[in-house]
C-alpha cells in the first residue's frame, strides 16, 4: 500500500488540528487545545487504490515555525489554513508558501488552501473573492470549510491526494 505524507500548516488556531481530526477520526474537537506535533492515519480509495494518508497537524505558534523546515522537506503534500475570520492568518501563509515552493520546487509543491471556519459568517474578514484571487495567483485549488459543520474536508482531502499522486 502507499503511504502519502500530509502536512497541514497555518498561523494559530485556524482549525488546523479540528480539520485533521474530523477529517481522520470523523469527529468535531469544540475546545482549543494547541498542539505541539499529532500525527493521524486515514485510508482513502482513489480510483480502486487504497492509499494511507498520513496527516501531521503541526504547531501554529511562532515559537515551532523553526521547524516548518524539517515539516516540508518530509512532507509530500500540503494542506495551507486560514481563518475567514483572521486577516493575519490569510496573509501568514504567504511565507508558508514561498518556503514550500523553495524546497520542493513549484512543479513538485502539492498544496492546497483552505478558508476555514466558514460557519462564523458574521465575523467573516477576508472574502471569497480574496481567498479565490490569491488561490489562483498560486496555481492551487481552494476550498473555504468548516471543520465544525464538515464543509468541503473530504472534498479537500481527496484533491490533495489528487495532486499528490500526480505531482
Ligand atoms: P494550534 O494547534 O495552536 O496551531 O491551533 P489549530 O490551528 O490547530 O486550531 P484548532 O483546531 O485547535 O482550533 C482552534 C479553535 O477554533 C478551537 O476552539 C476550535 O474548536 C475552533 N475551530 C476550528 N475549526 C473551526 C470551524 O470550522 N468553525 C468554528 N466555528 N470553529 C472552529
Ligand atoms: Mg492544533
Amino acid at each position: 500500500m502507499t503511504t502519502l505524507k500530509i502536512t497541514a500548516l497555518g498561523a494559530g488556531a485556524v482549525g488546523k488540528s479540528a480539520i485533521t481530526v474530523r477529517f481522520c477520526n470523523g469527529i468535531w474537537v469544540e475546545r482549543y487545545d494547541p498542539t505541539i506535533e499529532d500525527s493521524y492515519r486515514k485510508m482513502m480509495e482513489l480510483d480502486g487504490t487504497q492509499y494511507l494518508l498520513e496527516v501531521l497537524d503541526t504547531a501554529g505558534t511562532e515559537h515551532f515555525t523553526a521547524m516548518r523546515d524539517l515539516y516540508i522537506k518530509n512532507g509530500q503534500g500540503f494542506v495551507l489554513i486560514y481563518s475567514i475570520t483572521s486577516e493575519g492568518s490569510f496573509h501568514d501563509l504567504e511565507e508558508i508558501r514561498r518556503q514550500i515552493v523553495d524546497i520542493k520546487g513549484e512543479e513538485k509543491a502539492a498544496m492546497i488552501m483552505l478558508g476555514n471556519k466558514c460557519d462564523l459568517e458574521g465575523q467573516r474578514v477576508i472574502s471569497q473573492a480574496q481567498g479565490k484571487e490569491t488561490s489562483s495567483k498560486w496555481k492551487c485549488p481552494w476550498f473555504e470549510t468548516s471543520a465544525k459543520n464538515n464543509t468541503n474536508i473530504d472534498d479537500a482531502f481527496t484533491t490533495l491526494t489528487r495532486r499528490i499522486i500526480s505531482a
